[in-house]
């Protein structure tokens, strides 16, 4: 007897779901995906219906556009959708997968990545997410160096998944998971002679660090810090990983940030970026004197891989990025604009105090705001809950005005939420630079030491808990 055909379940189809309604996509969030997340979203009004994106501006199911200057955490560095990488993708006729061949596109893209990266650095992994470069990366260290203790900074990010987790120097995310990896040591960012001091007796594999804390607060180390950052680790016999995976691809106006110190890395983490903004695609890249005695032998070349890792696609959206970052000469722009946005955002802090800092390199920009004082009747009422949303999330409430009132989607930075981060692509406009601008001062005009915008950011808050009960 033939076995019965099962009948087709009501999937919801892609041209359906590509049409639902923001009620019927928040229901599906909070039925299966993370019902937290979803309050979290709405509770500064972040869940929009977005139906098209390009460049630098993305639409509503309304029609009105927005500007997003968040820019996937630096994944977004050509803008969304770029049509030349989805042709490039679009164009691959090849097996996507076939692990039994070697993959042309992959191996161009491996040239074509070493052409470009700094000094000697030759062998590349390719995985699919930053975490998975990270993981990559220390378990190279590790293999090569016969060691297992690695160094990291404090307020890094480095991934969630258990390797890069366990260097990534934020309590909150680390201690649910605890124990993880053992031997992890953190230092302050930015302080060269605490590295020396880690790394003295010589037991340490690893020096793990980004060139500017993304998720920590976009913090600009010293002058100097990343090349000293090398002869320490060289003096000492530990490898430097420098993880671009936020800073690569142009952003802080070079290629990668660690050549703005002339400073060359053992292992380089890239991720976000790379695969233009249409595959997921991530990568570390070895010098050949780590990489062979790692994984140069038949029985090693093995030890570290990834199914959908260097796929046809991928590979072909990290071939077309590269040309494309070069003939638009992107890392240049991303300095100029970067410069002015810099300096005009300099000028609005001079106007408004509680603008603390202004800090960045290229079109990697944050804004760190004073805490508001916390009091006032809807502190007391609330018991201190208002006060408390202001001190975690300020940040958040400035992104969330931008958004509400001028169209303009940021973030504040994982580990700092009082800091807002502007990472827009860098093909954005200077007239689309200014329209921030003029948003950020109608802003902090209107809220003059930002007790109003907690006040009615903690209201619409409130509302939607009283929506949600
Ligand atoms: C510097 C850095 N490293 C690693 C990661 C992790 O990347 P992913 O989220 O793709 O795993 C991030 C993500 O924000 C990052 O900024």
């Amino acid at each position: 007897m033939g076995r019965i055909k099962e009948t087709m379940p009501d999937f919801l189809g892609l041209e359906e779901a590509m049409k639902l309604t923001q009620e019927q996509n928040r229901e599906n969030h909070h039925q299966f995906i993370n019902p937290e997340l979803v309050n979290l979203i709405t509770l500064v009004n972040f869940d929009k219906c977005f139906v098209k994106a390009e460049g630098t501006s993305i639409w509503d199911n309304e029609g009105n556009e927005y500007l997003d200057f968040l820019g996937g955490y630096g994944a977004l560095n050509l803008g969304h959708n770029h049509p030349e990488i989805i042709a490039a993708v679009e164009s691959v006729k090849l097996p996507n997968l076939l692990q039994a061949a070697l993959n042309p596109l992959a191996g161009a893209l491996a040239k074509n990545l070493a052409l470009v990266s700094p000094g000697e650095l030759q062998y590349s992994f390719f995985g699919n997410s930053g975490a998975e470069a990270v993981e990559g990366a220390l378990k190279l260290a590790r293999t090569f160096a016969g060691k297992t203790k690695i160094v990291s900074c404090e307020g890094s990010f480095h991934g969630k998944s258990f390797g890069a987790l366990s260097v990534t120097g934020r309590e909150k995310y680390r201690k649910p998971f605890e124990p993880l990896l053992p031997i992890v040591e953190f230092i302050p960012y930015g302080d060269s002679a605490a590295l020396e001091k880690a790394l003295i007796k010589e037991d340490v594999a690893a020096f793990i660090v980004e060139p500017i804390q993304g998720e920590g607060g976009i913090i600009v180390p010293p002058e100097g810090y990343l090349k000293k950052v090398r002869d320490i680790c060289t003096a000492h016999n530990a490898l430097l990983i420098v993880d671009e995976i936020q800073t690569g691809f142009g952003r802080t106006g070079k290629l990668f940030a660690c050549e703005n110190e002339g400073v060359v890395p053992d292992i380089l983490c890239l991720s976000k970026s790379f695969g233009g903004g249409v595959m997921p695609l991530a990568a570390y890249i070895a010098t050949g004197k780590v990489w062979k005695r790692a994984y140069g032998s038949a029985e090693n070349a093995t030890l570290h891989t990834s199914t959908f890792g260097g796929n046809s696609r991928a590979a072909a959206a990290g071939i077309a990025t590269l040309e494309i970052i070069f003939r638009d000469d992107l890392s240049r722009q991303a300095a100029e604009k970067g410069e002015y946005l810099l300096g005009r955002l300099r000028q609005l802090q001079g106007k408004y105090p509680f603008l603390q800092d202004v800090r960045g390199r290229g079109l990697m920009i944050g804004l760190e705001f004073t805490q508001p004082k916390q009091e006032g009747l809807l502190n007391k009422l609330t018991g201190g809950a208002v006060g408390k949303l202001a001190s975690e999330y300020l940040g958040a409430m400035v992104a969330g005005e931008l958004l509400n009132k001028h169209q303009i989607i940021t973030a504040y930075t994982l580990n700092n939420p009082n800091v807002i981060r502007l990472e827009p692509p860098l093909t954005v406009s200077y007239e689309q630079l200014d329209k921030l601008l003029v948003a950020l001062d109608e802003i902090f005009a209107k809220n003059k030491g930002f007790g109003d915008m907690v006040i009615s950011s903690s209201k619409t808050i409130l509302a939607s808990l009283v929506k949600k009960i």
